[in-house]
């Protein structure tokens, strides 16, 4: 790994054994982009790369020179309106109405590792050699102000971190409506561009579609990341599949409104951006004041899809994950949402977590209800205590009561909301976040509380802090679920209202940061909604999310497939929950609702009191497979081999990193009749160790394994009926891999 900076071609070039990225400074003192890519050798210059053109419609920067127009030129960090008429990167209004800037190159420096990002999440490293960062400093000569632009690369990861630090040196203030944390300008348009999107119950599906001229965009304008599109996208090579092929991924490390796009110009050129969504963003920066963006990251993979993913899973489980969680395999828990809702007391919770006990469960996790007002949706969100009448011992004599079962105790909270009916909100109907004069919105009966005000996130962590204290809590699910509305703080004045959104998202990173800070061994989980805030940035603080509501496993299938394109295994909450399913209605069998929950962090959410002797007996197999295998279920390499987005059979693997011992999971949503043999490829194996197939005794080379591959034919082929056990509907099976020589 290294950055070079070639002095006589002010070239910069960025490498290490997989990727370059390449900028040199352009004649007009603009950084231009020249390469981003698979890695190629380092030269003294690159400047032949530099493409000019001076096309019909063109402006141009020289009165002689018609060539030289920004419309036509690869560049770092663009902004409209000088020559360039594609979407800027970054955007700064000054006190006379103008938006034009011109940011020239100033100075660079290039440091070991990497410097944390002040108030946000952001990737990490944990020595020095793992990583180098080069910052590259423009400033506008008219506003003074100054851009400082970051880019990390690692020592043995296919990936690019970027973001920037503005600094107002002038005398004037500005607002900066757009601070983009990335721009990639690429030299052509053929890809496909992949995006994770859904809704509530049905999130980051995977969505594919040729890019084309004009702008093709996700983003989220509701105050967090969103069910509905989730901060990643991938461009891909038409021919890149799961296995082979280039792909560049993108991923944004932030849990606020966001905004993913790329714009194809009619001469093919694409520009990719990065950031906060600039619109309702706008930032006041007054004379030496600075801010700092979130970090996106870059992923480069020429092995496809799969290797995008496993650079994502590697980077954002060891250096974006943190703390006492991170590295070690998560307690199977069980969750009393679905078994109780709101319907509960202190008894019929004991009587759940002790057959869970019974079970092999490791920890049980009181969900939403249990404080203030609350017995339904409608009253005590703000009130952190526990309601008295149903847990006449407070949290602190259930959690005694559960610990001594010999089980770690676990607790929800939404600590970004209020009822009106709390106490909370009638001593504070200020803090929440509303515009003056108007209506104030509500979501699923709640306001959101002004997380950009520092008093207002100190009295949440005085609250949680004590509850912390007193009670043994190991583990918090952080909740979260309304989007934001009438978005206004009345704690700022009228020309900083444009920074509330970011500032509440600081302030809930700054909860996350001390409550972690303070109880570094609790586990925490985020949720929202199930998985409406499920990013990158979350998960710096959080090690698990939850990720969607829906419960059901043919669901599940779609719903964890497309978040395995980002996050990793470790970081996805899967539980087992009862048939009918609570969402779709649906009755799936044991096995397959646990062989889907297998591949992240397990669970169960239901009350195993409601089972029969067999599933009990099955359950408690299950819990005895997850302990045995889920450092590899969590931990291990992760291959998507057969998507549920194109057929009724869906099959992934992971394998350990001596790739001794591999888990298929093999899912078929409907049963077929006289069906064709089946059989899958595996991958990541090695072709000379000879791996037992645990399901059926045979032996099979790695070889085998992968180029023939595993046979998952069944009695729907050929004959209808062999035995007593059937396939039926939602079958599945998993197939685990044991080298024996
Ligand atoms: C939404 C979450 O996703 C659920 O798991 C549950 O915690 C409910 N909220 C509780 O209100």
């Amino acid at each position: 790994m290294r950055i070079v900076y070639h002095e006589a071609s002010r070239t910069f070039h960025l490498y290490n054994g997989s990727i370059s990225y390449i900028m040199a400074v352009l004649k007009n003192g603009h950084l231009g982009q020249l390469y981003c890519g698979k890695r190629i050798r380092d030269r003294e210059d690159f400047s032949h790369l530099l493409e000019l053109s001076g096309r019909p419609m063109g402006s141009y920067v020289y009165d002689d020179e018609r060539l030289f127009s920004l419309d036509f030129i690869k560049q770092e960090m663009p902004v409209y309106g000088t020559t360039d008429y594609h979407q800027p990167a970054l955007e700064i209004l000054q006190g006379n109405g103008s938006r034009i800037s011109d940011f020239q190159f100033i100075s660079y420096s290039i440091g070991p590792g990497k410097p944390k990002l002040s108030g946000l999440p952001a990737t990490y490293t944990e020595s020095d050699a793992e990583a180098q960062t080069l910052t590259v400093t423009v400033r506008d000569a008219v506003t003074g102000v100054e851009a400082e632009l970051l880019y990390t690369i690692f020592e043995d990861r296919s990936a690019i971190t970027r973001s920037m630090r503005l600094t107002n040196r002038g005398t004037e203030a500005v607002h900066v409506t757009r601070a983009m944390s990335l721009c990639l300008d690429l030299p052509d348009s053929e890809y496909e561009w992949v995006q994770l999107s859904g809704a509530w119950a049905r999130e980051r599906h995977v969505k594919v579609r040729r890019l084309e001229e004009g702008v093709t965009a996700i983003g989220s304008m509701r105050g967090h990341s969103s069910h509905e599109h989730n901060p990643f996208m991938a461009l891909k090579r038409p021919n890149a599949d799961e296995r082979q092929g280039e792909v560049l991924g993108f991923s944004f490390v932030y849990s606020g409104n966001f905004l993913i796009q790329a714009e194809t110009d009619c001469h093919r050129m694409t520009r990719v951006l990065v950031g906060i969504h600039p619109d309702c963003f706008e930032w006041k920066l007054e004379p030496d004041e600075s801010f700092q963006t979130p970090e996106a990251v870059l992923v480069y993979s020429d092995q496809g899809l799969n290797g995008m993913s496993q650079t994502f899973h590697s980077l954002y489980g060891r250096r974006l994950a943190r703390g006492y969680w991170r590295d070690r395999p998560r307690p199977i828990l069980i969750n009393n949402w679905e078994a109780t809702y709101f319907n509960f007391t202190e008894d019929r919770l004991v009587s759940i977590a002790k057959k869970a006990k019974e079970c092999g469960v490791e920890l049980f996790v009181l969900d939403d209800g249990w404080f203030g007002e609350r017995r339904n949706d409608r009253a005590g969100l703000g009130d952190w205590e526990a309601n008295r009448k149903l847990l006449p011992g407070g949290i602190t004599g259930l959690a005694e009561r559960i610990t001594k079962l010999g089980l770690r105790f676990g607790l929800w909270f939404e600590p970004e909301m209020v009822n009106r009916a709390s106490d909370l909100y009638r001593s504070h109907p200020d803090w929440i976040l509303h515009t003056p004069g108007r209506h104030a919105s509500q979501g699923r009966y709640q306001y959101v509380l002004d997380f950009s005000r520092p008093e207002v996130v100190e009295h949440i962590y005085k609250q949680m802090e004590k509850l912390l204290r007193e009670a043994k809590v190991s583990y918090i699910k952080w909740d979260m679920n309304r989007s934001i509305t009438e978005c206004f703080s009345a704690a700022l004045p009228a020309d900083r209202q444009g920074e509330v959104f970011h500032r509440y998202i600081l302030g809930v990173y700054a909860l996350y940061e001390r409550l972690t800070g303070e109880f570094p061994s609790v586990l925490f989980e985020s949720c929202a909604s199930g998985g409406g805030r499920f990013d990158p940035g979350m998960l710096y603080y959080a090690p698990q999310g939850w990720t969607s509501d829906d419960s059901d496993a043919v669901e599940r299938m779609k719903i964890q497939y497309g978040t395995s394109f980002v996050y990793p295994l470790s970081s996805m909450g899967s539980h087992v929950s009862v048939v009918p399913n609570h969402q779709v209605f649906r009755t799936t069998p044991l096995h397959t609702r646990a062989n889907v929950a297998y591949f992240g962090t397990f669970g169960y959410e239901l009350d195993l009191n409601g089972l029969e002797a067999d599933e009990l007996f099955k359950v408690k197999e299950q819990i005895a497979f997850m302990k045995r295998y889920r450092r590899l279920l969590q931990f291990g390499t992760f291959y998507r081999l057969k998507s549920p987005f194109e057929g009724n059979e869906t099959v992934w693997m992971v394998i350990s990193r001596d790739k001794r011992t591999a888990i298929v999971g093999w899912y078929r949503v409907l049963n077929t009749v006289n069906g064709a043999y089946t059989r899958v490829r595996l991958e990541g194996l090695k072709p000379e160790y000879c791996y037992k197939n645990v399901l059926s005794g045979t032996t099979h080379y790695g070889d085998e394994l992968m180029n023939i591959g595993l046979i998952t034919t069944d009695a729907t082929a050929g004959e209808t009926k062999q035995g007593d056990k059937p396939c039926t509907d939602f079958e599945s099976r998993l197939y685990v891999l044991e080298a024996v020589r």
